[in-house]
């Protein structure tokens, strides 16, 4: 059992195994019920207690909170019809190399601390090969959270509490281990200083199958894609910590919180890393595609060129949308139509609005088919282009060019053609 030191008043807590301990400076007794330490500081629970409910929905219909004792006793291990049979395949590979890590203690039994240990599934693999064990997790349900320990044949320490504020005395553990927990924490770097502080010298910090992005930008997009998915089962959606870790960021924390840091990476089962081969061989591809766009095109890119289109010669400033080199623009002025002869006269003059005109590409092909066009652009560059153009081709008398958002420059005026080749 480590050193408790007491959630109210932080000073050290004064206990024997299985008895509730007792802190001498201000006299708190901490409940010891169901074989589990209750150090939440007062208030906590329900300050979590929504995230905990919409957390305990979300893992039930996922198949995480199962009944039966078996089902705990094998985890990692699952059978195949398991909904999370993939994931866990992926925790059995993971376990496995914790095995390696932690054959640098040589057999040793080492004290091991579980920080958001779950149903403390790896406490009870680690504590039934002579490891001591303590499982640290804010919920303390049967299924899913630290109740589960009626489960198990074999006993560990099970504290319920906070793995970012910790009611344990520092400098304890060989091992601290976060598994597929820390990305629940608002600031990973704080939290493994923390947990750094827990480890005895020469000790180790273990983080494990959480979410693991090359950018914030692909974990935000996995968030936006997780929080579709979460709304099928709650209307609103409450998100607790920062949901994901990037490499960089964990590079970061490491530093900060003084540890070495060395990476694991996971080889999966053979169509696992079929798809990791796939989507690698994909990526290369995208590179050298992008960087043969820009070998091809980067002449014409960022710099005053003459385009011609159809016998229609374009200036295209720099900062100004090239439509032949991006190809949509001179697609779109190529696709506009005759104009239908309205009344049956072909005197009727019909009206164009080009919103986002650029260059002036559509304008110009829309007044040559007869339109009298009103052309539209937000970007100043893009106006003073397109009103070169406009001289260029004898088609001032057709086409006025308007600075502007959209329609307001054209409000008011009614049209019988909108063009609008919007910016992707
Ligand atoms: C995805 S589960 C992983 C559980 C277990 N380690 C496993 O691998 O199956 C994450 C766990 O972290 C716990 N957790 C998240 N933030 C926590 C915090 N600040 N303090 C304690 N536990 C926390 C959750 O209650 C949950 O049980």
């Amino acid at each position: 059992m480590p050193a408790f030191i007491c959630p109210q008043c932080a000073s050290p807590l004064t206990a024997s195994p299985g008895s509730a301990p007792t802190c001498r400076a201000c006299g708190a007794e901490i409940p010891l019920h169901d074989g589990i330490y209750r150090l939440l500081k007062p208030g906590r629970l329900q300050e979590i207690e929504p995230f905990l409910a919409q957390y305990r929905r979300i893992r039930g219909d996922d198949g995480y909170r199962q009944r039966r004792a078996a089902y705990y006793r094998s985890l990692p291990k699952v059978d195949a019809r398991d909904p999370q049979a993939a994931t866990w395949r992926v925790r059995q590979e993971s376990f496995r190399n914790l095995g390696r890590v932690l054959r640098r203690f040589e057999g040793r039994p080492l004290r091991i601390l579980d920080l958001g240990a779950g149903s403390g599934w790896l406490a009870a693999r680690l504590t039934e090969v002579g490891h001591s064990c303590v499982a640290v997790d804010w919920l303390d349900d049967v299924e899913d959270g630290l109740g589960a320990i009626a489960h198990y044949a074999i006993r560990f320490t099970c504290v319920q509490a906070d793995f970012d504020d910790l009611p344990i005395a520092p400098g304890q553990f060989h091992v601290a281990i976060f598994n597929a927990s820390l990305h629940y924490s608002s600031d990973p770097a704080r939290t493994l200083r923390r947990a750094r502080a827990m480890l005895a010298p020469g000790g180790i910090l273990v983080v494990m199958d959480s979410p693991l992005f090359a950018s914030d930008d692909a974990g935000h997009r996995m968030l936006d894609a997780q929080q579709i998915a979460f709304h099928a089962t709650c209307e609103r959606v409450i998100r607790y910590g920062i949901g994901y870790l990037t490499e960089s960021g964990l590079r970061r924390a490491a530093r900060d919180a003084g540890l070495r840091l060395c990476w694991i990476p996971s080889r999966g089962g053979f169509r696992w890393a079929v798809k990791r081969w796939i989507a690698g061989f994909l990526r290369r591809v995208w590179r050298a595609w992008l960087r043969l766009r820009h070998q091809r095109f980067g002449r014409r890119y960022r710099r005053l060129v003459l385009e011609r289109i159809d016998g229609v010669s374009l200036v295209v400033l720099p900062d100004v949308f090239n439509p032949v080199l991006l190809r949509s623009g001179a697609f779109l002025a190529r696709s506009v139509p005759s104009p239908p002869l309205a009344d049956g006269s072909a005197s009727a003059v019909l009206r164009a609005l080009d919103l986002g005109t650029g260059s002036g590409i559509g304008a110009i092909f829309a007044a040559r088919r007869g339109y009298h066009v009103i052309g539209v652009d937000i970007n100043p560059e893009a106006v003073r282009c397109a009103r070169i153009n406009v001289l260029l081709n004898n088609l001032e008398g057709r086409v006025e060019i308007r600075a502007g958002d959209l329609f307001t420059p054209g409000a008011g005026d009614q049209f019988d053609l909108v063009l609008f080749n919007p910016p992707l």
